[in-house]
């Protein structure tokens, strides 16, 4: 049943929430307990639904899952892994993009894999053509069916010297979870080495993987023919962390966030503090807040890490409307990932989208026609009005345009922000926000 939240803007959130394990890390650390000839257990683990679309997937390869009802740590079991009915992955198409990295783990466990079309947030054209290239260079036979690929290797995985075409998160994740069992070593060039590939390694390493990571990007795999479970905390989602900090601007309020981790934020929060946001940095957490002055513009450009990250740039962009002056956002990661904008715009918001690349250097979108920059004019005063969640980022940026405005909202189609923010309206309740959640009629 798809809800409606009704919110009367207008109120500082204030007080403490807390952010658990990372949404784009945990369930890549549950696909990769398929790797493992015995039993892992996964800590920190969110409520989220990418994490129970994953669990649903495993289930259905043979895969048991057992949730601590009181911690919610998972217990994955593999050794019972089978080939899954074509029909009931299907039913799971276009719920995520997670099941693409199935594709190695069920080759070494089952010798092929099904994998259906893939959902995932509509910020662009998200193709897999580099998991593809990366699979068929260890030797797997990929195949279109309807409804989805198979992917198979009757030889088994080979190990191969890999060089990606831009440093992609997910192309990464499916080198480093093909190759760990692969016959032999690989060598990636041009990885992604963002932290939640760094916990993903962790994982692996304690698996029994052999894998180094160097100052080049390049990242080195010696495959081992098998691997053991795993024991691990996933580290906390620093693009949650982030969105709430930015919250805490656009309402002029105040958010202790525990669990968000200064190593992961360094960029996030040296921009926070370029903008005039307060932060107090603890072992447990990081206090953010307004300081109750004016907010700066900026000149802000996304990158891979250690740049700034491209989730984090939707809901500071809300707070770069209340800044005084003009602020430049060149998005880099992504085509397409400024659809959230046309709200804030009909909410008051004065942002203009350019196809040019606004930013120091020119990136893979310049004259390609794809509105990648955009240029905010601000302080606006934000009015209430009905909005349609476009996207999960997109849709966390609404909800605190929404919550800043004056008068009041409809938001719509909400359930997409389950997908990464675990007990989101409990959250904001608890920091004080004035709403309602009634069923869509
Ligand atoms: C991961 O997506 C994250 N999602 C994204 O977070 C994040 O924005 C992104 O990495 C970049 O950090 C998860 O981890 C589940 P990519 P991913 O492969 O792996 C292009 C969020 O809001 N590309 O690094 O899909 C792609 O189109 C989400 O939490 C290809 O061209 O990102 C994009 O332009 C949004 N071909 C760029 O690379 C491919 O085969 C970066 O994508 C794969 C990617």
């Amino acid at each position: 049943m798809s809800s409606v939240l009704t919110i009367r803007g207008g109120v500082p959130l204030t007080g403490r929430v807390t952010v658990r394990g990372a949404k784009n890390l945990v369930p890549k650390a549950m696909v990769a307990a398929l790797l493992g000839n015995e039993p892992s257990v996964l800590r920190n683990v969110p409520e989220i639904k990418d994490v129970e679309v994953v669990t649903s997937l495993l289930q259905l390869h043979g895969v048991t899952v057992e949730k601590d009802p009181l911690t919610g740590d998972l217990t994955l079991d593999p050794t019972n892994a089978k080939t899954a009915s074509h029909t009931a992955i299907d039913a799971h198409a276009g719920d995520s993009r997670i099941p693409i990295l199935l594709c190695g783990p069920l080759i070494h466990a089952i010798g092929e894999a099904f994998i259906p079309d893939l959902g995932g947030c509509k910020i662009g054209d998200r193709p897999i053509d580099y998991h593809l290239n990366v699979l068929r260079q260890f030797g797997a036979v990929v195949e279109k069916r309807p409804g989805g690929i198979h992917i198979s290797a009757p030889g088994g995985l080979k190990g191969a010297k890999i060089s990606l075409p831009y440093p992609s998160v997910g192309a990464t994740e499916q080198v480093l979870l093909s190759a760990t069992r692969a016959e032999g070593i690989t060598e990636l060039s041009g990885a992604a080495t963002e932290p939640e590939i760094v916990d993903l390694i962790a994982v692996l390493q304690k698996m029994g993987a052999i894998i180094s990571v160097q100052t080049d990007r390049t990242i080195r795999i010696e495959g081992v023919p098998d691997l053991g479970g795993y024991n691990h905390r996933a580290l906390s989602d620093r693009n949650e962390s982030a969105s709430w900090a930015s919250a805490a601007l656009v309402t002029r309020g105040d958010i202790f966030v525990e669990g968000a981790t200064q190593r992961d934020m360094m960029t996030f929060l040296n921009t926070y503090r370029k903008v005039g946001g307060g932060m107090d940095i603890g072992d447990d957490g990081i206090r953010f807040y307004h300081k109750g002055g004016k907010l700066n513009p900026l000149v802000l450009e996304t990158d891979v890490h250690p740049g700034f990250m491209t989730d984090w740039q939707q809901p500071l962009i809300v707070a770069l409307t209340q800044a005084e002056g003009v602020s430049i956002v060149h998005e880099t990661v992504y085509e397409n990932r400024f659809g959230f904008t046309d709200a804030l715009i009909r909410m008051g918001a004065n942002i203009q989208v350019h196809r040019e690349c606004l930013g120091s250097v020119p990136c893979r979108f310049g004259q390609r026609n794809f509105l990648h920059s955009a240029v905010i004019s601000g302080p606006a005063q934000l009015t209430g009005t009905d909005i349609d969640v476009p996207d999960l980022r997109g849709g966390f940026s609404h909800l605190i345009a929404a919550l800043a405005a004056n008068g009041t909202s409809r938001v719509t189609g909400i359930d997409i922000i389950n997908r990464g923010y675990e007990r989101f309206t409990e959250k904001l309740a608890g920091l004080g926000a004035d709403f309602d959640i009634t069923a869509a009629e």
